[in-house]
């Protein structure tokens, strides 16, 4: 049987959060020194071997922002994977933009990062509304999603054809006595959906010390992983930091 390569999506939304503690408001083009720049990051990831970037502009864009999607979509080597609240103005960005992919995530502007998965049940037809826009044009869709049964059942039926599963349960219980219970619900969810003919990715809280137990689950197409990168990139540089992740994604 052959084994395909898990793939690495550097969300890099992190990077930018860090820029905005200093340089909330500030241009680039001003002339200071505004840094870090996420695209820059993400073009040093992708040289270290990243096989996609992942960037979140949120409603209230709170760390990244409009041009540092348009530069991205411009430079970058790879996939651009835009991740998106389901609204009519955003959609009306992807649009334009054009990504490879488009992920429709929840958004609660009172979370520090996304916290949970998209509520596909209550929001079906707002959803399915988006996701048929974005399909259209030809961008790959997506949608963030807990990994229970239900959620999976109705990404599949609206249409989807990759879900991303939510991670941050699991990874909130890996030192605790929920690990194990949490992985099977992962180990589950994958199941679930690849049986539905859905392509399985997964993202949240993943880092260098539970992937290792992330890659023991069947089916797995691409990991997004952003703030643990950006973290270990900070002692060891970017190019270390990617390559070690790879490497412990791909023993
Ligand atoms: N996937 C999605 C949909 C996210 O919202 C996030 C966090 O912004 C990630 C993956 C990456 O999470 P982390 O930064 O914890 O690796």
């Amino acid at each position: 049987m052959k084994v395909s390569k898990l793939l690495l999506g550097v969300n890099v939304d992190h990077c930018a959060t860090l820029r905005q503690a200093r340089y909330r408001g500030v241009d680039r083009e001003s002339g200071l020194a505004v840094e870090p720049d996420p695209v820059f990051f993400a073009q040093l990831a992708e040289q270290a071997g990243a096989d996609g970037i992942t960037m979140h502009l949120r409603e209230d864009r709170r760390h990244v922002q409009e041009a540092d999607v348009r530069r991205a979509r411009a430079v970058l080597a790879t996939r651009l994977n835009l991740e998106i609240a389901c609204t009519v103005e955003m959609t009306q960005f992807a649009l334009d933009l054009m990504p490879e992919a488009v992920c429709l995530v929840p958004e609660d502007r009172q979370e520090v990062t996304t916290e949970g998965g998209l509520d596909v049940v209550g929001q079906r037809e707002r959803i399915q509304t988006v996701t048929r826009a974005v399909k259209a044009a030809g961008i790959e869709v997506s949608l963030f999603i807990d990994p229970d049964t239900v959620s999976i059942e109705t990404a599949a039926a609206i249409g989807v054809p990759v879900v991303e599963l939510h991670t941050g349960a699991f990874a909130n219980a890996f030192h605790g006595r929920d690990c194990n219970k949490e992985l099977e619900r992962l180990l589950r969810g994958a199941e679930k959906a690849h049986s539905l003919g859905l392509i399985v990715n997964m993202g949240h809280g993943i880092n260098y010390q539970n992937i290792r137990l992330i890659r023991s689950i069947p089916h797995l197409h691409e990991l997004n992983i952003g703030h643990t990168i950006l973290s270990r990139a900070m002692f060891t540089g970017v190019t270390e930091a990617v390559r070690e992740m790879k490497a412990l994604m791909n023993p």
